[in-house]
């Protein structure tokens, strides 16, 4: 349940799935989405190849377009990167740092988080960054500590509802269809306002808190009927236009 100042924010993060023919289904996303805008704000980040074609494509609507990751600098030899200016450039107005797969599968630590959200807030645009425990974490019921230290490490001074919104992504409910309790999510979203709130004043109150994994049209209006869950961010379920938009539609 969003808060009274901000309307929530569901995320279709596509990671490294589409080729030119998802074009078509995005049109479809897009032309579904019309009746939302009054209510839920609205963000596709489909691979960098897609990006150009689908900030075309969103141009004069209030569908976001955004991208997955950044590198730290905005640029420089850095063969195969791509910055956050350069995101902005083509039309970009989020991207995602930190989200779990960057962490594990290229050694991203919290420091390297927190150097591409600023480089993303340079840019102009909104990170998204992302934090959650593994599943050994979970298991250990070490989460509050793990994402308390995530959040004190990745989110740079100066946060604000404009420039950032925080993923909670516990890394075992990832693309696995298992969610956690509402009651495990309202807790950790808790914790994190508070953490939020303590650091960033005002500001802190209002930061969108999205959830993230395995989130689905049949699971949507629980996890976001849950106390700070200002919306939530979709891997899976974001790649079938009518699925993401049975999402939306639960958070409007
Ligand atoms: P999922 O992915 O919805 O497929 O579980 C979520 C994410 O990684 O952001």
């Amino acid at each position: 349940m969003p808060n009274s100042y901000t309307k929530p924010l569901i995320a279709g993060n596509w990671k490294m799935n589409g080729l030119n023919a998802s074009v078509s289904e995005f049109r479809l996303m897009l032309s579904e989405a019309n009746k939302l805008f009054n209510k839920v704000d609205l963000l596709i980040c489909p691979p960098v190849t897609l990006l150009q074609s689908f900030a075309q494509l969103t141009k004069d609507t209030d569908f976001s377009v955004g991208g997955q990751d950044c590198h730290i600098n905005n640029s420089g030899a850095h063969t195969g990167d791509i910055s956050a200016e350069m995101l902005a450039d083509i039309g970009a107005k989020y991207c995602i740092v930190g989200h779990s797969e960057r962490r594990a599968d290229h050694h991203e630590t919290n420091s390297i988080v927190h150097a591409k959200a600023s480089a993303v807030w340079k840019s102009g645009t909104v990170a998204i960054i992302c934090v959650g425990e593994t599943d050994e974490e979970y298991i250990k019921r070490e989460t509050l500590k793990v994402v308390e230290n995530q959040l004190l490490e990745s989110v740079p001074l100066g946060a604000t509802s404009f420039n950032t919104v925080i993923a909670y992504e516990p890394v075992w409910a990832i693309g696995t269809g298992k969610t956690p309790t509402t009651d495990d999510v309202k807790n950790v979203h808790a914790v994190i306002r508070k953490h939020m709130t303590e650091r960033f004043g005002e500001e802190g109150t209002i930061i969108r808190i999205l959830y993230g994994g395995s989130v689905k049209p049949s699971n949507a209006q629980e996890i976001l009927g849950v106390a700070n869950v200002d919306g939530a961010l979709v891997g899976g379920a974001s790649l079938k236009a009518f699925d993401f938009i049975a999402i939306a539609k639960a958070a409007s």
